[in-house]
C-alpha cells in the first residue's frame, strides 16, 4: 500500500532506489574472498571443476552473460551461458568437470529448475545457485548457494535482484580466481575495496534521475529503440532493452555495438533512437560517424558515457555522463540509468508499471 511505497510512485521505482541497501546487504560480512562463502565443500568443488555452465531465464540470464566476461577475464575459467528452456530440450555434450550455476530471483522458475535437473541427469553434480530466496526449491536442489539479499521484489520487472545477482557472481568469479591462483593479495584487496564502495557509487548514479527523466520524455513518443553495448556492457544493453519492452511496450532490441553496421543501421531514423551503454572514445567516434551517415534521416544517439570518456553532447548526440569510472564492476552501475529510463518512459506512457500485461513475476509452470 501507499505506506510501504513511501515517496515512490511504484514498487519498481522503490526497488531501483533500494539498490545501494540491497548490494550493501548482499556483500555484508564479506571480509575476504573464500570458497566457503558459497557453502561447505565449495573449496573441493572449485578445485575439481574446469569450466562453468550458467543456466537461467529472463533478466537472470543477462546477469549470467555478464558473469561470463568476468569468469573468463578474471578467473580464466571457460564459461558458457544458456537460456534454461533451450538447454533442457537440446542434445548437449556433458562434462562432469563443469560447475553448473543457476541464477534465479525466485528460485522457483520451472525452466531453470528443469535445466538444473537435466544437467544433473547428465552427470554434472557440482551445482551452485545464486538465488534471492533461501527457502526456494533451487537452493534445496543445489549443492552450493550464494543468497542475495535484495529483499522481496514486487515489481514484475526485476531490478534490485539483477544487481545483487551481479554482486554474487562477481564474488564467485573472485573465489574461482583465488582457488586457481589468478588472484593476488593486492588484486583481492582492490576488488574488495571497490565492492565496499558500491552503495555510495550507486547513490551517485541514482542522482542522475532528473537527466534520465528528460530523455524518457523523448522516448515516450517512440515505438522502437535500439540498445548498443560491447563486452561487459553488451548484456547490460540487452537488459536495458528488456526493461523498456516489459514495462513501456516499446519494441527494443540490443546488439553488440560492432554489429550495428551489419543490419540494424538500416532501421535507424528519427523514430528509432540508439542508446549506447558505456562506450570508450574510439568506439564512440565510430558510432558517431555511423549515426552521421543516417543524420539526414534524423538518427539520434543517446549515450550513457563512462566518466573517463571525452564525448560531449552535440547535434544528434545526447550524453549523460556517469559520475565515476568503475572498472570491472561497471555493469552494476551502468544498468541503473537504463532501469530508470524504462521506468520513466513507462510512467510517461501511463502503463501499469508494476504489473505489465501478459507477464508474471515468477513463471512456475512451463
Ligand atoms: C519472469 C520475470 C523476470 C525474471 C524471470 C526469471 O519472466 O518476469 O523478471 O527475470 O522470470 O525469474 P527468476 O525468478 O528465475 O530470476
Amino acid at each position: 500500500g501507499a505506506a510501504e511505497l513511501g515517496p515512490y510512485r511504484h514498487y519498481m521505482q522503490k526497488e531501483i532506489f533500494e539498490q545501494p541497501r540491497a548490494i550493501g546487504d548482499t556483500l555484508e560480512g564479506v571480509e575476504a574472498i573464500a570458497p566457503e562463502l558459497f557453502g561447505d565443500g565449495a573449496a573441493q568443488v572449485f578445485a575439481e571443476i574446469d569450466k562453468v555452465l550458467i543456466l537461467a531465464c529472463g533478466t537472470s540470464s543477462y546477469s549470467g552473460m555478464t558473469a561470463k566476461y568476468w569468469l573468463e577475464s578474471i578467473a580464466k575459467v571457460p564459461a558458457q551461458v544458456e537460456v534454461a528452456s533451450e538447454y533442457r530440450y537440446r542434445d548437449s555434450v556433458p562434462d562432469p568437470k563443469t560447475l553448473v550455476v543457476t541464477i534465479s530471483q525466485s528460485g522457483e522458475t520451472a525452466d531453470t529448475l528443469a535445466a538444473l535437473k537435466h544437467a544433473r541427469s547428465l552427470g554434472m553434480t557440482n551445482t551452485l545457485t545464486i538465488c534471492n530466496v533461501s527457502t526456494s526449491a533451487m537452493v534445496r536442489e543445489c549443492k552450493l548457494a550464494y543468497i542475495t539479499r535484495a529483499g522481496v521484489e514486487i515489481g514484475v520487472a526485476s531490478t534490485k535482484a539483477f544487481t545483487t545477482q551481479l554482486a554474487g557472481l562477481f564474488l564467485l568469479t573472485l573465489a574461482l580466481a583465488k582457488v586457481r591462483g589468478h588472484l593476488t593479495a593486492e588484486a583481492e584487496a582492490d576488488h574488495l575495496k571497490a565492492m565496499r564502495h558500491l552503495p555510495v557509487a550507486l547513490q551517485a548514479v541514482l542522482a542522475l534521475e532528473p537527466q534520465v527523466i528528460a530523455w524518457a520524455e523523448d522516448f515516450a513518443s517512440k515505438e522502437n529503440a535500439l540498445f548498443l553495448g560491447r563486452g561487459l556492457h553488451y548484456p547490460i544493453a540487452l537488459e536495458g532493452a528488456l526493461k523498456l519492452k516489459e514495462i513501456s511496450y516499446i519494441h527494443a532490441e540490443a546488439y553488440p555495438a560492432g554489429e550495428l553496421k551489419h543490419g540494424p543501421l538500416a532501421l535507424v531514423t528519427s523514430a528509432m533512437p540508439v542508446v549506447t551503454v558505456a562506450p570508450n572514445d574510439a568506439l564512440l567516434e565510430k558510432l558517431k560517424s555511423n549515426i552521421q551517415e543516417v543524420k539526414a534521416r534524423g538518427g539520434q544517439l543517446y549515450v550513457f558515457a563512462d566518466a573517463d570518456t571525452r564525448i560531449e553532447s552535440d547535434a544528434g548526440v545526447h550524453v549523460i555522463r556517469m559520475p565515476e569510472h568503475y572498472g570491472a564492476l561497471s555493469p552494476i552501475l551502468h544498468v541503473v540509468p537504463l532501469q530508470l529510463l524504462a521506468y520513466h518512459t513507462a510512467c510517461a506512457r501511463g502503463t501499469d508499471v508494476d504489473k505489465p500485461r501478459n507477464l508474471a513475476k515468477s513463471v512456475t509452470v512451463e
